[in-house]
């Protein structure tokens, strides 16, 4: 099998199978890819096809729904074991999944649920990651969800929660500033407390999206263009953590794939008006 390209963390985009024959036929149109794990998992097929032609052309990052790294029920055995595999072949700049639960007892609610801020909370969840990270053969990133609830347990903001988890666990992170201003309007924190909160040397990548605004509330709809407000939040977290690979992540309402590098343009711009 023929060598990755060299990892580029500069600007990329979600691989969706819409773009597929586009993102081959205009080779080096975006800096990176991302893909989604769970759609690469089975032996053979469409996408596995794509993705090992992808690959070639693209820098790959590897970001997942499905590890339930808050649960309480026991680590899949078997979807790491199936992970592991796609990261020998695919060989991803990195691995992402989400700082979250998904299921109780073995029940799967397809929905990234928010944690509670706990001490013993912290200890759960970094013990898994560290477990995962030492079945995967590398270090993951974890990403915040958006929450539209908090619990009358918590003993921390949300910020601290994570920071304390990716150090004890010592992985890397995921921001997603769509999903910390989401949460910021639906909670009623400063977003850039939040972000000022993060350390520097654990971020490895950042999410732009856009929300559907429910008037009391926002939702992480992903389905729409990047908002002046997420935009916003973007030039903060540029200017805090340089050089962090940035991609835009479309997952309804899918453009053609002009639309989304005339967006990401935008990002681009952000970061060459810090530097100037
Ligand atoms: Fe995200």
């Amino acid at each position: 099998m023929n060598a990755p390209k060299t990892p580029s963390p500069a600007f990329g985009l979600g691989l969706r199978p819409d773009h597929y024959q586009d993102l081959l036929t205009t080779p080096g149109c975006v800096d990176w890819l991302e893909a989604l794990t769970d759609n690469y998992l089975l032996p053979g097929g469409k996408p596995l096809h794509f993705l090992d032609r992808l690959r070639i052309e693209y820098p790959m990052a590897l970001h997942g729904v499905a590890m339930s790294l808050g649960g309480t029920d026991p680590l899949d055995a078997t979807y790491l074991k199936s992970l592991r595999a796609l990261v020998d072949r695919v060989e991803p700049m990195w691995v992402s999944d989400h700082l979250c639960w998904t299921g109780v007892d073995g029940v799967n609610l397809h929905d990234l649920l928010p944690l509670p801020y706990t001490e013993a909370v912290i200890t759960h969840v970094a013990d898994r990651i560290a477990r995962v990270q030492d079945t995967i053969g590398q270090r993951l990133l974890i990403e915040n969800v958006s929450s539209y609830l908090s619990y009358n347990i918590d003993e921390m903001p949300e910020w601290d929660f994570l920071t304390e988890i990716a150090r004890r666990a010592d992985c890397l992170l995921l921001l997603d500033v769509n999903n910390i201003y989401v949460s910021s309007v639906n909670h009623g924190f400063d977003p850039q407390t939040y972000l000022a909160a993060i350390p520097v040397e654990r971020v490895r990548q950042i999410h732009l999206a856009g929300h559907a605004n429910r008037g009391q509330y926002l939702i992480d709809t992903h389905d729409a263009p990047v908002p002046p407000a997420v935009w916003d939040l973007y030039r903060t977290a540029a200017k805090r953590f340089p050089g962090v690979a940035t991609m835009i992540e479309r997952d309804d309402n899918i453009p053609p794939l002009s639309t989304l590098l005339a967006e990401l343009d935008i990002a681009r711009a952000i970061t060459t008006e810090l530097v100037a």
